[in-house]
C-alpha cells in the first residue's frame, strides 16, 4: 500500500536554494555531458547540431524539466506517490520512471568505476602505447567480445567502493548528503573543468579539432535520426522525465523560486556540455596533430572508446601528462558521482514513500541490490557489451516513452496542466503562459511519438 501521507509532515528539505541548484545541476552534469554530447554532435551534422539541439532543448527539455518540477513541488512527493496523488492508476508511471533510474545506475556505476582506476593509472600512465589493448584487454579482459565471462577483477574493486560511497550519501539523506556533496563538488568541478578546457584549447592542432566539430552539415537537418539524438541527449543531459527532477523539486520548500532555478540549471547544464564539446575537439586536434593525420582518420570518436582509449592518448602527448590525466578522470569521477547520486536516491526515496521505511533501510536495500547486481554483471562480463545495449533501450526508448506518457497523461488526461502552471508561478519569478501546455501537451508529444515510431521502426528492421 503507498501511504498517502508519507513525508508531508516531515519530509526532508534542502537547507537553501543554492542547495537544490547545484544538486540539480550535479544531477545534470555527467557523463552525458563528457563521453556523449561531443561525439553525438560530431556525428550528427557538428555545428548544424545546434539547430536541433536547440529546439529540442527549448520545446521538449525545459518545458518539461518545468513539468518535473511542477509535480514534484506541488504534491510533495517522490514520482510514484507524486502521480499517485494526480490520479490513483498513475502511480504506474512514476514506477516505470524508477525502473529506468535503477537500471541506469546499475550501467553508470561501472563507467565511474572505470573512471576511478583511470585517474589511479594517470599518475604513472599505465595506458603505454597501445591504449585500446590496455582497454579492452588488461583492463577490462574482455577476451571474445561475443560470449566473455572472464573475471574482470580490476573493476570490482572500484565497483565495491563506488557503492559503499553511494550507500554513505543515501544514508546521509538529501541535506547532510546529497546537498552538502553537491555544494562542495560541482564548484569544484566547474573551475577543474574550465581548466583542462583551457588547457586544450591552448595546444597545437586545437583549431583543426574545433573545425571538425563546428563545421557544420547542414543536410544533416533533414535526416530523422539527428533529430532523435538531439531530443535524447537533451532528455539525458538534462535528467529530465525520469522522476528524478520530481524527487529533488519535492525536497524543496514551499516557497521557492523554481523555474528561474531551472533556466539556471538548464543554462549551466547546456554550457558545460559546449565547453566540454570544446575541450574534447581541441584535444582531438592536438592528437590528429601529433600523428601527423586528419580528425576525420581518428577513430573511436564516441562512448567508452573516447575516454578510455582515445583520450589516454592524447594525454600521454600532452606536456604534464599525469596531471592533466588526472583532473580528466577525476571530474568524470566527480561528475559521474553527482549524477549516480541522483538516480539512486530516485529510487531509495520511492521505495522510503510506498514501504514507510526509514531511510537507512530504503539506503541499505537500494544500494545494496543494484550494487549486487551492477558489481555482478560488470565484474564477470563484458561490461561494454550490456552497456552498449542497455543505454540505447533505457536512453532511446525509455526516456522517450516516459516523457510521452507522463505529458499526456498530466494535460489531456488528468487534465492537470493549467493547475500546474498557476502553482508554478504562484512560487516563481519567471512566468508561464499558455504556451507552456501548448509545448507539454501538443508540441512535445507529437515530436516524441514520431520519433518514438521511428526508432522503434528502424530497431525492428
Ligand atoms: N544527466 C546525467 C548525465 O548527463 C545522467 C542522468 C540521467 C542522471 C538520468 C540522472 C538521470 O550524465
Amino acid at each position: 500500500m503507498a501511504n498517502p501521507d508519507a513525508g508531508t509532515a516531515n519530509r526532508e528539505t534542502w537547507t537553501r536554494n543554492s542547495g537544490f541548484i547545484l544538486a540539480a545541476i550535479g544531477s545534470a552534469v555527467g557523463l552525458g555531458n563528457i563521453w556523449r554530447f561531443p561525439g553525438v554532435a560530431y556525428e550528427s551534422g557538428g555545428g548544424a547540431f545546434i539547430v536541433p539541439y536547440l529546439c529540442a532543448l527549448l520545446t521538449a527539455g525545459i518545458p518539461i524539466l518545468f513539468l518535473d518540477y511542477a509535480i514534484g513541488h506541488r504534491y510533495r512527493a517522490v514520482a510514484p506517490l507524486a502521480f499517485r496523488r494526480i490520479r490513483r492508476h498513475a502511480e504506474a508511471i512514476g514506477w516505470f520512471q524508477t525502473g529506468l533510474l535503477f537500471v541506469i545506475g546499475v550501467y553508470y556505476a561501472a563507467v565511474i568505476a572505470w573512471a576511478m582506476s583511470y585517474f589511479v593509472y594517470s599518475f604513472d600512465l599505465r595506458w603505454g602505447e597501445d591504449t585500446q589493448t590496455f582497454f579492452l584487454s588488461d583492463y577490462l579482459q574482455v577476451g571474445d567480445p561475443e560470449i566473455s565471462t572472464t573475471v574482470v577483477g580490476n573493476v570490482a574493486l572500484p565497483l565495491v567502493i563506488v557503492w559503499l560511497a553511494i550507500l554513505a550519501v543515501l544514508c546521509l539523506g538529501v541535506a547532510r548528503g546529497v546537498e552538502k556533496i553537491n555544494m562542495v563538488f560541482i564548484p569544484l568541478l566547474f573551475v577543474g573543468f574550465a581548466g583542462l578546457v583551457v588547457r586544450a584549447v591552448t595546444l597545437p592542432g586545437a583549431a583543426d579539432g574545433l573545425n571538425a566539430l563546428f563545421s557544420p552539415d547542414w543536410s544533416a537537418l533533414s535526416d530523422l535520426d539527428v533529430w532523435i539524438a538531439a531530443y535524447s541527449q537533451i532528455f539525458f543531459s538534462l535528467s529530465i522525465a525520469f522522476g528524478i527532477m520530481i524527487a529533488y523539486s519535492s525536497f524543496q520548500r514551499r516557497k521557492a523560486n523554481m523555474t528561474s532555478s531551472g533556466l539556471v540549471v538548464a543554462f549551466a547544464n547546456s554550457s558545460f556540455e559546449i565547453l566540454a564539446g570544446i575541450g574534447v575537439f581541441s584535444a582531438l586536434g592536438f592528437l590528429a596533430y601529433q600523428q601527423q593525420s586528419a580528425i576525420s582518420d581518428l577513430e573511436g570518436l564516441t562512448g567508452p572508446i573516447l575516454s578510455f582509449v582515445t583520450f589516454p592518448a592524447v594525454i600521454s602527448e600532452m606536456p604534464g601528462a599525469s596531471f592533466w590525466g588526472a583532473l580528466f578522470f577525476g571530474s568524470l569521477v566527480v561528475a559521474g558521482f553527482t549524477s549516480l547520486i541522483s538516480l539512486l536516491i530516485g529510487v531509495s526515496s520511492s521505495l522510503q514513500e510506498k514501504f514507510g521505511l526509514s531511510r537507512v533501510v530504503a539506503a541499505v536495500i537500494t544500494a545494496g541490490v543494484s550494487g549486487v547486481i551492477s558489481i555482478g554483471l560488470f565484474s564477470t562480463t563484458s561490461g561494454l557489451i550490456a552497456l552498449d545495449t542497455v543505454d540505447q533501450f533505457a536512453n532511446n526508448i525509455g526516456v522517450v516513452s516516459s516523457a510521452i506518457i507522463m505529458t499526456v497523461f498530466t494535460v489531456w488526461l488528468a487534465r492537470d496542466a493549467d493547475l500546474l502552471r498557476r502553482h508554478l508561478n504562484a512560487v516563481s519569478t519567471f512566468q508561464l503562459g499558455r504556451w507552456w501546455i501548448a509545448l507539454i501537451g501538443v508540441v512535445g508529444p507529437v515530436f516524441l511519438t514520431v520519433m518514438l515510431v521511428q526508432k522503434i521502426i528502424s530497431i525492428i528492421n
